[in-house]
């Protein structure tokens, strides 16, 4: 074992005994869990050593600044908005996990400016969304709302007419991106030709093919499915026009965003009977909580499926988001890694055998990684790996440098006037 010195103390370079040593509480830390986040997260962080409070409900701000001294790392999901006030008011906090999708609810400006890296699960639920996509799609070319709905009125509706196989059909795939791939190819896999449309270039999956307008892809698609990101830009690019295009007979499914959409257009086109049938689980307006009422242009159609945003809500992607986030927090507590954190840059750096890291987020102005290395220099410090990404205003650097450095360097590293956080990692 090496000892050797830190701000906080003495530790050992071993990992795990520096885990369990009395200065786990210093550089591990509290979680604090809210909103009933997966009890895998639970165990995976307090496997690792960190003290982990839980909470069943979010916080509104005056609770979440009370409930933020002290706290290393936050666990939210949708409901706790994370104002750059709270932000501000937890200086101890280091990273903040969204164990969701969606991080519109923190202030990523504000946490990236304060040095604190945010995190998701941006494809967790990628597989359940495919799924409910593929029962849809299946559902509607069967009429089976229709007739389960008859079959509970006492209706016995016993006929072909209308009903198909989706075997042959044609689906038209928008936005051909994490969920729109994996629809591809389990859709190839029932036997439905697939035409995808995307604004990138992107490779095609088995024997996919490119559109590369999206009307090329109306023109040809039974079954058209919305898959795109929620870019301002793509607010209301589908109405219309779009429906009007569509083949007649044809079926239309968003599980995307509500935005995207012109239900009233939708509704038109199905009550004419241009379309046979729609799946909608995203809408523009959503109600707050479970009980309010869903008011909606697509209520009370027949062949219609209308679902509450659960797409990517089964126990499986909770699991998974729950496991997902927290190893991203926790690596970036103990190797400084920010892959696929949303607001600062990307670094991850196998770490050099006996090497002590430090992770500096600073301003992205000319010369930091110079200053840095002269200082360094100066104090003879040997510098034995380094890693440096840009993103926006902001740089992130990991540098792995010789156990025997003296603690100079980081006082004179912390004094930079580009640095906004230096932390030592392990
Ligand atoms: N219903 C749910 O519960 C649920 C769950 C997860 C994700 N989603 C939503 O599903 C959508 C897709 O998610 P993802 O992970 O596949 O996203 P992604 O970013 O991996 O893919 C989106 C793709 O759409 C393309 N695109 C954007 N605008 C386009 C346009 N106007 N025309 C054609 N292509 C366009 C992009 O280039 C990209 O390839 C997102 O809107 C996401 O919010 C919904």
């Amino acid at each position: 074992m090496t000892a050797f010195h830190h701000p906080d103390g003495e530790y050992s370079i071993s990992r795990r005994r520096w885990r369990r040593s009395t200065l786990v509480d210093v550089q591990l830390g509290k979680v604090l869990l809210l909103e009933n986040i997966h009890a895998v997260a639970v165990a995976r962080l307090e496997s690792e050593g960190y003290e982990v409070e839980t909470l069943g409900r979010g916080l509104d701000e005056d609770e979440l600044i009370a409930a933020l001294p002290g706290v290393r790392l936050l666990g939210i999901r949708s409901k706790t908005k994370v104002s750059a006030k709270a932000i501000a008011s937890a200086t101890d906090l280091r990273a903040i996990g969204a164990f969701c999708i969606g991080t519109d609810q923190v202030d990523l400006p504000a946490a990236a400016a304060a040095g604190v890296a945010v995190f998701n699960a941006p494809f967790s639920n990628t597989r359940s969304v495919v799924e409910l996509a593929i029962a849809e799609i299946i559902a509607l070319t069967r009429r089976l709302t229709e007739k389960s709905a008859g079959m509970h009125r006492g209706v016995w509706d016993k006929s072909a007419e209308g009903s198909h196989e989706v075997r042959g059909r044609t689906l038209g795939i928008v936005g051909y991106g994490n969920i729109g791939t994996q629809l591809s190819v389990l859709a190839e896999n029932l036997g439905m030709t697939v035409y995808f449309h995307d604004t990138a270039d992107k490779l095609a999956l088995g024997n996919a093919r490119r559109c590369d307008s999206l009307d090329e892809l109306l023109d040809v698609a039974d079954v058209v499915t919305i898959h795109v990101d929620g870019r301002p830009g793509n607010s209301g690019f589908f109405g219309e026009k779009q429906f009007a295009r569509m083949r007649e007979g044809s079926l239309f499914l968003n599980l995307s965003r509500g935005f995207v959409i012109d239900h009233d257009a939708l509704r038109a086109h199905l009550e004419s009977g241009h379309l046979a049938g729609a799946a909608v689980d995203v809408f523009p307006k959503e109600p707050k909580g479970r009980g309010d009422e869903f008011v909606s242009a697509l209520r009370g159609l027949p062949n219609v499926i209308l679902t509450p945003h659960i797409g990517g809500s089964t126990e499986e992607a909770q699991t998974d988001i729950g496991s997902f986030v927290a190893d991203k927090l926790h690596r970036y507590v103990t190797d400084g890694s920010t892959t696929l954190s949303v607001n600062l840059p990307a670094v991850a750096l196998p770490q050099q055998p006996d090497t002590h890291r430090i992770a500096l987020l600073h301003h992205n102005v000319p010369g930091v990684l110079a200053h840095v290395n002269s200082i360094l220099a100066a104090l003879e410090v040997n510098v034995e790996g380094q890693l440096l990404s840009t993103r926006g205003e902001y740089g992130y650097l990991v540098l792995d440098i010789a156990i025997d450095y003296p603690e100079e360097a980081l006082k004179q590293l912390r004094e930079m006037p580009q640095t906004i956080l230096l932390r030592t990692v392990s």
